[in-house]
């Protein structure tokens, strides 16, 4: 089968199109035709792990250090990359029962990546779940990294309809995801991004938007139950006048100093900063199926590669600047 490889951590031209040995199901595992995969941060930045330094991690020392075991010191212990998918079950392992074949299906392989390929298994109680029946197989693809990350992590903050919810990084990948599932959940939704992504932003469900080249958000006198960060740029003492007096300051991208302070809040009783990682889990991905199915979130697709074409669409995704998501379309 058609596969990207990479044998070397590099710029995306380290990513090359091989023939690799079709994989075959255990008992417990199912063989999925892969349709469309994407690029998203975590391929990215798996794929030129070695030149990433803790100080560029979004995360503290021990998590860097624990990452670069777990890719490899030097070379990728991973050789084909992908986090999310859509496909069609092609085969099942002798003990399947909760799939067959011909099923369409959307999933996350979260650090086990492998999903750019013609072929992935995997075990039938992995984040695996139907496709859900409004969605292309491209826009399936790109919705499980985002939105089980946005889900997972905005549960940390228990939102309640009428809360005022600032979201920082609004326009990206799970930054799509938060906004439309937080106005689900009944928040007023003010969304930060730059000038280029107001509009997208705004057709999110967001009911302000705030453009950061423009606007500092901590200076306007505006409050919020809750601000969530996802790349980490705010500053936890510039917010604090920015949130109201039982409000949460969420981090998805976090170091030590955010760490220190999630624990020193914790005990006190006001305004709290959580830290939080979202582990994908196969019940938070028939969540996402449901809200999809029920028209409450949708899939933004920026742009569409063929797998060819793989290392541009990482270029595009490294420079950090997309709008929702990057898909990549196989076979
Ligand atoms: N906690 C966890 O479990 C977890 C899991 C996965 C990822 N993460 C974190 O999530 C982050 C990646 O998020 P993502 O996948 O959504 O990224 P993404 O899809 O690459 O999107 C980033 C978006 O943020 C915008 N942006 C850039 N600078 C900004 C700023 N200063 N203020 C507001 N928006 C800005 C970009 O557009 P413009 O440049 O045009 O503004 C872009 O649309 C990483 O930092 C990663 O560490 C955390």
């Amino acid at each position: 089968m058609k596969a990207i490889v990479y044998k070397n951590y590099g710029s995306p031209e380290v990513l090359h199109l091989a023939d690799v040995e079709k994989p075959l199901p255990r008992d417990n595992e199912v063989l999925i035709r892969v349709h469309a995969t994407s690029v998203n941060f975590g391929d990215s930045m798996a794929r030129n792990f070695k030149a990433i330094s803790p100080r560029q991690f979004n995360m503290p020392f021990l998590f860097w250090l624990m990452a670069k075991i777990s890719f490899g010191l030097n070379q990728p212990k991973i050789t084909v990359l992908g986090n999310e998918f859509a496909g069609e079950i092609e085969a099942v392992g002798n003990n399947v029962n909760r799939f067959k074949q011909g099923d369409q299906v959307f999933g996350y392989t979260g650090e086990k990546m492998g999903a750019y390929a013609e072929y992935l298994c995997l075990p039938e109680n992995g984040v695996l779940a139907i496709k859900p029946s409004n969605l292309t197989y491209e826009e399936a693809a790109v919705v499980p990294y985002g939105a089980l990350m946005a889900i997972s992590l905005l549960r940390r903050a228990n939102i309640r309809p009428g809360q005022k919810v600032l979201i920082n990084g609004a326009s990206g990948g799970i930054g799509s995801a938060a906004v439309q599932i937080a106005r689900y959940l009944g928040a007023e939704v003010t969304g930060v991004c730059s000038t280029s992504k107001v509009e997208f932003v705004k057709s999110l469900g967001a009911a302000e938007v705030i453009d950061y080249t423009k606007e500092d958000f901590t200076q306007n006198g505006e409050t919020y139950d809750l601000i969530f960060d996802i790349l980490g740029r705010s500053s936890i003492s510039r917010c604090k006048s920015s949130l109201k007096p039982n409000g949460i300051h969420l981090f998805a991208s976090f170091k030590m100093k955010q760490l220190l302070q999630m624990l020193w809040t914790s005990r006190s009783g006001g305004k709290k900063v959580i830290c939080a990682l979202g582990p994908g889990s196969v019940e938070t991905l028939y969540s996402v199926k449901a809200l999809i199915e029920a028209g409450k979130i949708k899939a933004f697709i920026d742009l569409s590669y063929p797998l060819e074409q793989i290392a541009e669409a990482h270029a595009y995704v490294e420079e950090g600047h997309k709008r929702g998501n990057v898909v990549i379309s196989v076979g």
